[in-house]
């Protein structure tokens, strides 16, 4: 039988319990946070992150506050991407986007609560005896790097940089590795380093969660292109993978990276078959 409900029903409740006591003038700010947090969103990178910690034989349960860590981080990213000064999108998961619900200043503030909030859930973790004090440095390291500069906020620059702006294939593989596998794969090495595997083991994962990343935000571009009407990609001269080769080409190479992905699985034997399919589903979901 699947994990994956169990995994998901597990991460909606931490989720739902991971925001600390709030004194009466700032309870506002955790409802905020709730928001854009509330389901919604298909939990990718926490379910990765669960699903690569129970294929080395960890306890899943050790890595939810770390997989909550990543959604925190993807959840910000998304608020400040929605900002006016970056893609001014109105909507996200079919709700207003925190600034037009909020105002600006606010979802700034929440983008920014979140991402601190990520790190104090990593050290609970430690504090809470679900990993060592080493697993915790190791976590951090690795979130703090893929979501940083070298890693999702290099690739938001780059995405801004060549706003209008013709760009070459490599740039947009840089890109895409950056903005979007980055996270992705620091949902599966931090369910790695939960689990106590070993370099072999995340050097795998890496390999893998790079190829769907790339293959991930291809799709998004596809499904956003499909929708009708102007999008909000074309709408702000963003290199894409469907601006560069049109949709039929993209779709190709979206199920060329899956391919690659799965590929990059095989070390891992039939302990990953949860992960294959959860790969395989992302080149056929409709949002
Ligand atoms: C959207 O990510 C942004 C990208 C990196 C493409 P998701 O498609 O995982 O967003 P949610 O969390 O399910 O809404
Ligand atoms: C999302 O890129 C990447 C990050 C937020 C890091 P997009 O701007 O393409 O994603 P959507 O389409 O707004 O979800
Ligand atoms: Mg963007
Ligand atoms: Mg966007």
């Amino acid at each position: 039988m699947s994990n994956v409900p169990v995994f998901i029903e597990k991460i909606e409740n931490a989720i739902n319990n991971s925001l600390p006591e709030l004194s009466e003038e700032t309870a506002p700010i955790a409802e905020m946070l709730m928001y854009s947090l509330e389901s919604g969103g298909k939990r990718v990178r926490p379910l990765l992150c669960l699903e690569f910690c129970a294929a080395v034989g960890g306890d899943p349960e050790k890595a939810l506050k770390l997989a909550c860590a990543v959604e925190f981080v993807h959840t910000y990213s998304l608020v400040h991407d929605d900002l006016p000064c970056m893609d001014n999108d109105d909507m996200r998961r079919g709700k207003l986007s925190s600034h037009k619900q909020f105002g600006e200043a606010n979802a700034l503030l929440a983008g920014d609560a979140l991402l601190t909030h990520a790190f104090y859930l990593i050290s609970q973790a430690a504090v809470d005896g679900d990993i060592s004090s080493l697993q915790c440095v190791r976590a951090v390291k690795e979130l703090s790097s893929l979501s940083g500069m070298r890693g999702m906020i290099g690739g938001q620059y780059i995405d801004l940089k060549y706003e209008n702006t013709p760009a070459t294939l490599p740039v947009l593989v840089e890109m895409d590795t950056l903005k979007t596998a980055a996270l992705i794969e620091s949902a599966c090495t931090l369910g790695l380093i939960a689990a106590g595997a070993d370099d072999c083991e995340l050097s795998y994962a890496r390999d893998f969660a790079r190829e769907l990343g790339l293959a991930f935000q291809i799709k998004d571009d596809v499904l956003e292109a499909e929708e009708g009407g102007e999008s909000s990609d074309a709408k702000n001269g963003k290199v894409t993978y469907v601006s560069l080769f049109g949709i039929e080409k993209a779709k190709e190479l979206a199920a060329i990276h899956t391919k690659n992905a799965l590929g990059a699985l095989d070390h891992f034997g039939p302990a990953a078959d949860e992960i294959r399919q959860i790969a395989e589903s992302l080149l056929y979901r409709k949002n």
